[in-house]
C-alpha cells in the first residue's frame, strides 16, 4: 500500500526504514531517497514507524531448537 503518493513510498519501505533504526518520518524519507513534499502522509508514516518500534522483535529460531520440537 502506498503511504506517500508524492514519493511513491510504500508501507513496507517505511517499516523497513524503521527497522533499520530510524524513528522519525523525515529521516526515513531521507533514507529512502527524498524528503516529504506536500507532507500529508507524514502522520501516517510516523504512526507506521511508531508501531514498528512498539512491536516486539520476532526472532527466528531454528525448528530443531524450538520449544516442544523434538529433533529427528
Ligand atoms: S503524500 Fe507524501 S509528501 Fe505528499
Amino acid at each position: 500500500m502506498y503511504v506517500c503518493i508524492c514519493n511513491a513510498y510504500r508501507d513496507a519501505e517505511i517499516r523497513e526504514a524503521a527497522r533499520s533504526g530510524l524513528r522519525c518520518a523525515h529521516k526515513a524519507y531521507a533514507a529512502l531517497g527524498g524528503g516529504p513534499r506536500c507532507g500529508r502522509c507524514l502522520p501516517a508514516a510516523q504512526e507506521l514507524i511508531d508501531r514498528e518500534h512498539a512491536a516486539p522483535a520476532v526472532m527466528a529460531v531454528p525448528v530443531a531448537e524450538a520449544p516442544g520440537v523434538r529433533a529427528g
